[in-house]
């Protein structure tokens, strides 16, 4: 598609799904840090935890229909002032913070389910687990979720500084994601 025929902004479901995947994010991130700490009561432990679990598949739902739905819809231009490289970082990023959002919500079910426990949501639903029981696979998901989430967390904030640094400069990237609805494509 040509940029002139290209929109200015994101559909309305991309930006509201952006926004909506974003606080999910924000307040999981924090739940699963407060969730591991020593100290807390056995009931705030475990509500904090069935929270943190049934958000995070919840937000794993969301962000495979935003990659569908991205992939099947048009992406709008980018403002023609803004350097090619610039646009490929920003590509990059977008595609690292998709995969990173993917490798913590897997990891995350892959080391509850091979731990045996439960996922109250999908387990109200009848949805079987996709993984077998097995110790040394949950320490590994264990692993790699405790990990991944520096890296997640620090494209977080390289993301967040970009864009305010765009809305700053007014120059069209931040209204391409804003407002959530509304607004003309
Ligand atoms: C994008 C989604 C997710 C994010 C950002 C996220 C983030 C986190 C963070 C920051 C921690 C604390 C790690 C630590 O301090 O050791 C954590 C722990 C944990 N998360 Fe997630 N999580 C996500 C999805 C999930 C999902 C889908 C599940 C399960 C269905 C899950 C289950 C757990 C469990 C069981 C722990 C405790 C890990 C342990 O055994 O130490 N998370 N998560
Ligand atoms: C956990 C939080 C967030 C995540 C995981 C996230 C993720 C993403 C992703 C993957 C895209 C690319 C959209 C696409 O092309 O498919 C995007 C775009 C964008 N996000 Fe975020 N975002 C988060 C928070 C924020 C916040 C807090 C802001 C504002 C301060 C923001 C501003 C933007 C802007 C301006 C764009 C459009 C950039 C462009 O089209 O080049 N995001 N975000």
């Amino acid at each position: 598609m040509s940029d002139t025929l290209a929109p200015r902004r994101y559909s309305a479901l991309t930006r509201s799904l952006h926004w909506i995947v974003a606080l999910m994010v924000l307040a999981t991130l924090p739940i699963g840090g407060i969730m591991v700490q020593e100290g807390l009561s056995r009931s705030t432990q475990d509500l904090l935890f069935i929270l943190h679990k049934n958000t995070g598949v919840i937000i794993l739902a969301l962000v495979l229909v935003r990659i569908a739905w991205r992939l099947a819809t048009p992406t709008p231009a980018m403002p023609a002032t803004m350097p090619d490289w610039q646009v490929r970082a920003a590509r990059a990023a977008h595609v690292a913070l998709y995969g990173m959002l993917m490798v913590m919500a897997i990891s995350g079910y892959v080391r509850v389910r091979a731990g045996g426990f439960p996922i109250e949501m999908l387990d109200a639903l009848g949805v079987p687990s996709f993984v077998p029981r097995s110790d040394s696979l949950a320490e590994t998901a264990q692993t790699i979720h405790r990990n991944a989430r520096f890296v997640l967390v620090a494209l977080i904030l390289v993301h967040i500084a970009a864009a305010l640094q765009h809305a700053w400069k007014r120059d069209g990237v931040f209204s391409r994601i804003w407002p959530p609805v509304g607004g003309k494509s």
